[in-house]
């Protein structure tokens, strides 16, 4: 399922692994530690290589923790794209504590930092919505909002941003959240 928008550019939902199909830049679900973990980051580290944790060892011995909201960039191994967005995510307690704006600026900072990487096409997974327990309905509302919003900005580089969904519940309730944003944008 797709969403066009002007000037060519669009949003997509795929189901799939996110290791597998060729982008510019994959975003990955990241701990503030960066220290690699299970879901969506077990499965980048193990298809990237070694090569991407030595580099996150570098940038947590020079920066320290990623704050929650933002992200850390590397290089993609082995993985078939040039970057990886090691992004934050919240950790959902009540909805309550920030998580909806913190999601936004995840999302947000991944695609500020392809604009500034010249990355053309990015891939998302779901952020937030496996260990970090995040509810799925609302968080692909404001996922594909944030994109789309952001891909509707006449001067963006970047041209098409694919959502790769894990399985078929979590594809479905993306599809339902595009198509309602879709009658939105009418
Ligand atoms: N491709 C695409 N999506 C995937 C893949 C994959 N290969 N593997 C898992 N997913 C999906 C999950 O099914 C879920 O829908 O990614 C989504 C995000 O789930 P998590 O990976 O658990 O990410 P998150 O909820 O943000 O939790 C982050 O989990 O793995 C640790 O180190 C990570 O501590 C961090 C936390």
């Amino acid at each position: 399922m797709e969403l066009n928008l002007s000037s060519g550019k669009a949003l997509r939902l795929l189901l799939g692994d996110i290791t597998k199909i060729r982008v510019d830049a994959i975003v990955n679900a990241a701990n503030s530690q960066l220290q690699g973990g299970g879901g969506v980051d077990g499965a980048i580290h193990r298809a990237g290589g070694p090569s991407l944790m030595r580099e996150l060892d570098q940038i947590r011995k020079e920066s320290g923790d990623c704050p929650t909201g933002s992200a850390a960039v590397t290089t993609a191994g082995a993985l078939p794209a040039q970057f990886v967005f090691h992004a934050v995510g919240p950790i959902y307690q009540d909805g309550q504590q920030g998580e909806p704006d913190q999601l936004r600026g995840c999302y947000r900072t991944c695609l500020a930092l392809a604009e500034e990487r010249g990355v053309r096409m990015l891939s998302f997974p779901a952020i937030s919505t496996g260990a970090y327990g995040y509810p799925l309905a609302e968080a692909a509302s404001i996922a594909l909002e944030t994109v789309a919003q952001h891909l509707r900005a006449a001067d963006t580089g970047v041209r098409e941003v694919l959502f790769v969904l894990w399985d078929q519940g979590t594809l479905d309730i993306h599809a339902k959240a595009l198509s309602r944003l879709a009658g939105k944008l009418e």
